[in-house]
């Protein structure tokens, strides 16, 4: 039935509900379901920040309405943080937006600038709301694939500003990214600012995952790039860096036009959030950054103990160098079942649980997610599971063959 409304016509089912139906099914049934599948994660918000929220909730005078676009004192710390981290300079009142998460902030930026008739390039595969988002406001989505060479990128993204009118309005990128872990220098969104202003394009830019970068590797902002203010904006969310998903905190910095654009159908939409949670986001950005390392340190390791694990019994992976996700393709005995149903095979037969890459996009079936959110013995678990499960499945093909 609800289909037929026209903003849920142009979204399809969640296909990760799929998995996570049945994993709800195996465990009602008693089954230990290993869980890669969400970014959800697993660990507490630090203390620090904890205890500033209850400080501040035990004050009468926060309980009022906020503000929509967020207190002054926290976009203060947002501007701050760029220009420690980024030495980028930024008007908290002008180039500074507090968000409901990240995941709030794109949604209602795709619905304060496009409509029907506009086109927008997101690469595929992507983080679903990169494209969906901007389905749901309306627009027409050019799919620019995302392969493992980055430098095929410019080419194909050329190729869609090329190939499509009216002519794009916007271009969505997540660098580090959500799925595949790719990551770029500074030299890539100098390209790709120039692209923009060349094009009239305006550029949205997720930065999740700037906090968690691995072997020495920094991620860029693209606010860094000399002009980029005029064309583009970037996302940040505190849900990764700081343990806080749950919270719902992020913001969006950059073009004085955008953030004027969301401020205004925020000021429509709501009241901001809990003024409590805003005052402890400024205690999680200013506040001593050795969670921030031991976050990072945590996701490293059980990368390492995955990838590692994976490689040694013959599913080879690479090491991502940011984000908190391993993106392997899927191996070459099993990639014809496409990754739904590999998905579903690794779920029933090895018990262990994740995001099938066809989720994010076609451009992702040969590939599936893991997400770094079980800790170190329960991913050795899993990797005892896949094996066993790879040793039954090869060695019944090798029967089957006579070898
Ligand atoms: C690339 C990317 N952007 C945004 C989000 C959502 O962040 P938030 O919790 O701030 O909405 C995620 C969460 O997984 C993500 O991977």
């Amino acid at each position: 039935m609800i289909e037929e409304f026209p903003r849920i016509k142009r979204l399809p089912p969640y296909v990760f509900n799929i998995v996570n139906e049945l994993k709800a099914q195996a465990r009602a049934r008693g089954e230990d379901i290993i869980d890669f599948g969400m970014g959800n994660p697993d660990q507490p918000t630090p203390q620090h920040i904890v205890d500033k929220l209850i400080e501040t909730a035990r004050r009468g005078d926060t309980h009022r309405y906020s503000l929509s676009r967020g207190i002054p004192r926290l976009r203060k710390a947002i501007c701050d943080w760029y220009k420690r981290r980024y030495d980028v300079d930024l008007d908290p009142e002008r180039n500074a937006i507090v968000t409901i998460g990240s995941k709030e902030g794109l949604a209602h930026l795709a619905l304060a600038t496009v409509g029907p008739g506009d086109a927008v390039l997101v690469p595929n595969p992507a983080y679903p709301i990169h494209p969906y988002g901007f389905a749901i406001a309306g627009a027409d989505i050019r799919h620019v694939p995302l392969g493992p060479k980055l430098d095929d990128f410019f080419a194909e993204l050329e190729k869609a500003i090329k190939d499509s009118w009216p002519k794009p309005k916007m271009l969505v990128l997540n660098f580090p990214g959500n799925p595949t872990t790719q990551c770029v220098e500074l030299e890539f969104f100098e390209k790709v600012v120039a692209i923009a202003r060349e094009n009239e394009i305006w550029v949205i830019q997720d930065l999740a995952y700037a906090d968690l970068v691995f072997d020495g590797y920094k991620a860029p902002s693209i606010l860094q790039v000399e002009g980029a203010k005029d064309v583009a904006v970037e996302f940040f969310s505190l849900s990764k860096s700081y343990n806080m998903p749950g919270w719902r905190v992020g913001f969006m910095c950059g073009s004085e036009t955008l953030v004027a654009a969301l401020a205004r159908i925020k000021s429509y939409l709501d009241y901001g959030m809990f003024t409590p949670i805003q005052v402890a986001a400024i205690a999680a950005l200013e506040g001593p950054q050795d969670c921030v390392r031991e976050i990072r340190d945590m996701y490293q390791e059980r990368r390492d103990v995955l990838c590692d694990g994976l490689n040694a019994l013959g599913w080879p992976v690479e090491k991502p160098k940011a984000t908190m996700f391993v993106w392997a393709h899927i191996p070459e005995f099993y990639r014809a079942l496409g990754s739904l149903e590999f998905s579903k095979k690794l779920l029933s037969e090895a018990k262990v649980a994740v995001s099938p890459g066809i989720g994010f996009g076609e451009y992702g079936d040969e590939y599936v997610r893991f997400g770094l959110i079980e800790n170190l013995h329960r991913t050795r678990q899993a990797i005892r599971c896949i094996k066993d499960m790879f040793r039954r499945d090869l060695g019944q093909a090798a029967q089957a063959s006579g070898g």
